[in-house]
């Protein structure tokens, strides 16, 4: 797609009240296989969370839902008392059963519930922004009207318990009516260079001054997804550079709009290290032609 790359690349976005740095990090990997229970090395999902932190990562994605349960201890552990600058931004919308199923939980009351919890076990009193998580359709729930969810959402930012809404797995329909409606200020989609199909909602939101934060920023840890790394171009231009696949990913991500702020998830701390100094690699417009062609 068209790239809005200059030879400058911003270095941090508006989050809500929040201007944090491009690349932070997402909670999703940390707990055990398939995001359920407690990681196989707790030791190392702490240091991964600390070490993220001291690389600058002042933007943490997390769920309620991630273990469940897990992530958000894990951050407790690990973070709490948090610096002013960290942006601690969950999701709500979904539940998980003992076997595991992504469950919705859009009721209103549900959503209410599920950010109290998400207060209570990061130990905050208010959290810089919470996605309103479209689940996907499911036979036989009857969805709330969204009108009803984001007015549920707005309600709990005046209320002060979330600085700021976002929306999450949303349309292109969903997101207008989310910014007409509760003046979001972060949408959360699947998008990365294996999957581009939401380049409109990036370029509204691009549009509109709202931050765009791609979830599977590197085709996901799920197996059967593409995976970004698996790439020819991808690792041609890793090659060319000196850099892993991942990075030139992650750098194409950074470099295609500047509202796009990089939440990659891991659970390795070299995998780490590599994500966290992608802000430093700069892809030429030739770089950029090979990746999307
Ligand atoms: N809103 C939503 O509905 C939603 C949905 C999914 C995810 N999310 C959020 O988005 C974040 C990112 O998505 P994601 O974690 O699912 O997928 P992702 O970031 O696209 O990919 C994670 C996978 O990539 C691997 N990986 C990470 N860094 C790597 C590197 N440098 N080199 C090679 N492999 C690397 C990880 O393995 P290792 O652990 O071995 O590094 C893991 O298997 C999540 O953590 C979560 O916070 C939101």
């Amino acid at each position: 797609m068209t790239t809005t790359n200059t030879a400058e690349t911003a270095t941090t976005f508006p989050l809500g009240p929040f201007q944090v740095h491009r690349v932070g990090f997402g909670a999703m990997q940390l707990p055990g296989p398939g995001v359920m229970g407690p990681p196989q090395d707790r030791d190392t999902a702490l240091a991964v969370l600390r070490r993220a932190v001291e690389l600058g990562a002042d933007h943490i994605d997390t769920a309620q839902y991630y273990g469940p349960d897990v992530s958000n201890e894990l951050i407790r552990a690990a973070l709490h008392p948090y610096g002013d600058d960290l942006a601690l931004v969950s999701k709500v919308g979904a539940l998980r059963n003992k076997k595991g199923s992504w469950l919705p939980a859009q009721k209103p009351a549900e959503l209410r519930a599920a950010v109290q919890d998400n207060l209570q076990s990061l130990g905050v009193e208010q959290l810089a922004a919470v996605n309103l998580r479209i689940t996907d359709d499911i036979p036989g729930y009857v969805r709330p009207a969204l009108e009803d969810q984001l007015a549920e959402m707005v309600a709990m930012r005046e209320e002060g318990l979330i600085a700021g809404v976002g929306i999450s797995n949303a349309t292109l329909d969903q997101v207008r009516t989310a910014i007409e409606l509760a003046d979001i200020v972060c949408v959360q989609n699947a998008y990365s260079l294996a999957d581009q199909s939401d380049a409109d909602v990036l370029a509204l939101c691009a549009a509109q001054g709202v931050a765009y934060v791609p979830f599977f920023p590197l085709g996901s840890a799920f197996p059967g997804m593409p995976k970004v790394v698996d790439r020819p171009a991808v690792q041609a231009v890793a090659d060319r550079l000196g850099r892993t696949p991942a990075q030139v990913g992650l750098a194409w991500l950074l470099a295609d709009f500047d509202n796009i702020l990089l939440i990659p998830g891991t659970s390795s701390l070299a995998h780490l290290e590599e994500n966290m100094a992608v802000a430093e690699i700069e892809l030429s417009n030739a770089d950029i032609a090979e990746l999307e062609a």
